[in-house]
């Protein structure tokens, strides 16, 4: 009981078009009281018994504790779901308010954790999902046929460069192979490189590359901004370009502002790539949700490609789990994955694939690692990997097409280093990560899972989160 109501009714089976969700609490009360206050404050309820609640309120838009699995006498697993009409249609701000709000202030609660969460067909239809994804922007780079892995740079240093510097940093990129060219997330419309300036001499130079190369080239601009008038006009700037590509901070905006900017950038005929800078905030520590919920989100909101970590670089995430986060962008079903805690989900035909990006610490030595984790459905971005190459950016690009033309043809690495100069320098400079390493890891994860599963309820979050690192 919670505030006079009961929410835990195990003998209940959700409907198809309810959310289902899982969280992870852990408290100062009893375990089933810390469950069901997280059921009533994100449904119907409040702290004490009211009189204006009446049967039909608490019958059709409660929140119902349908499964637990307790850990101890004041920590567990809560498998919560919700009915449809409990929420706003195509607003995803009310549903966060609901589910991911007064939740988190609670003061009995010490973690309180969302692991997965299902997302039902019929609240899917109401959102158009990616127009281009992985197959608009593969035909767009004409990579439809061969399926190489994209491979691009996020130019360095992160911030300082002139737009001179950057336009040419940029050229050395794309003329020695590389797709795609990104700002950094902390790159927009700085006084030292104005984003108009910046996109005009980057673009100018991308039409060289082009024309030099024969290749169709992509960059990535940075339009985040606070005031969305002036991402309305650089997109219009961006779509008189040539360029198909605009770069999104998409977890720093929030959802009202993505969805509106994807639906505008995609009515003027452009793609979006989102950077996820800021996710962690909510997915590391006690308190939070797991990225798999937000990349759910992202791809109904409908980026064309997404940050989802890389499980071999600097940012956090195991290989198996970040081999799972690629299956929630380009899988049309997900199959539930009972020791980590994932649902089995099915996505609406309509909503296209989004195609992954791999990103943060990477270099020519990990892109067998990364196709291990990634397959070849997949963008490969090296900023460090790049122009921290021994021989300099051109070298570093060149490496870094090289590792990508030897993976998309199965040759191991260090066979076509034998051929290739770059490639070379770079294993001996960043070291050398075999695919048949990661794949090892992965296995052993994956096999592991009926170990896994007691674990968790032994160990709880905490175990889940080091799963993770
Ligand atoms: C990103 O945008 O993902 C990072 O800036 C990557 O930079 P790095 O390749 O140098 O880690």
């Amino acid at each position: 009981m919670y505030g006079g109501y009961k929410y835990i009714e195990e003998s209940y089976e959700p409907k198809k078009d309810e959310f289902k969700l899982l969280v992870w609490v852990k408290g100062k009360k009893r375990f089933e009281e810390l469950a069901e206050g997280v059921a009533a404050e994100s449904s119907v309820g409040t702290w004490t018994k009211i009189s204006t609640m009446n049967k039909k309120v608490f019958k059709d838009y409660r929140a119902r504790i349908y499964r637990i699995k307790k850990v101890s006498e004041s920590s567990g697993f809560v498998w919560i779901s919700y009915p449809y009409e409990h929420f706003d249609e195509r607003n995803l701000l009310q549903f966060y308010a609901s589910v991911f709000g007064n939740v988190y202030g609670l003061k009995e609660l010490e973690e309180l954790y969302m692991i997965d969460l299902y997302i039902p067909l019929r609240y899917q239809r109401l959102y158009d999902g990616p127009k281009f994804g992985l197959e608009g922007i593969r035909r767009i780079v004409g990579t439809h046929k061969t399926r190489r892995p994209h491979v691009g740079t996020i130019v360095k240093p992160k911030v300082g460069l002139t737009p001179a510097e950057f336009a040419k940093v940029a050229y050395d990129a794309w003329v020695n192979g590389l797709d795609l060219v990104k700002d950094d997330e902390n790159l927009v419309n700085q006084k030292f490189c104005g984003w108009k300036e910046r996109f005009d001499k980057t673009n100018q130079a991308r039409d060289k590359a082009e024309t030099k190369t024969g290749e169709v080239k992509l960059y990535a601009t940075n339009i985040t901004d606070m005031d969305r008038h002036k991402m309305y006009e650089r997109i219009d700037y961006v779509a008189e370009s040539g360029n198909k590509l605009v770069m999104m901070d998409v977890f720093i905006m929030g959802f009202a502002l993505v969805k509106e900017m994807v639906e505008y950038a995609h009515k003027k005929g452009l793609a979006v790539h989102a950077h996820r800078a800021g996710y962690a905030a909510l997915h590391r520590s006690g308190f939070g949700y797991d990225f798999r919920i937000l990349s759910k989100f992202y791809r109904l909101l409908g980026v064309d490609q997404l940050h989802i970590g890389t499980g071999v670089g600097k940012m956090e995430g195991n290989p198996y789990y970040i081999k799972k986060l690629h299956d929630v962008m380009v899988k049309e079903e997900l199959e539930e994955e009972k020791f980590l805690g994932f649902f089995k989900q099915e996505w609406d035909e309509d909503i296209k694939a989004v195609f992954p990006v791999a990103s943060g610490g990477l270099d020519a030595g990990k892109v067998e690692g990364i196709v291990a984790v990634h397959g070849k459905d997949v963008v490969i971005q090296a900023g460090g990997g790049v122009h921290g190459h021994p021989k300099g950016s051109k070298a570093g690009a060149k490496s870094m097409r090289q590792a990508v033309e030897a993976v998309a043809r199965n040759i191991a690495l260090d066979v076509a280093a034998k051929q290739a100069k770059e490639l070379k320098q770079a294993l001996e400079y960043f070291g050398y990560i075999r695919k048949e390493e990661v794949e090892r890891k992965i296995k052993e994860i994956k096999e592991s899972s009926s170990l896994l599963e007691e674990m968790v309820y032994d160990k709880g979050l905490n175990f889940l989160v080091a799963l993770r690192d």
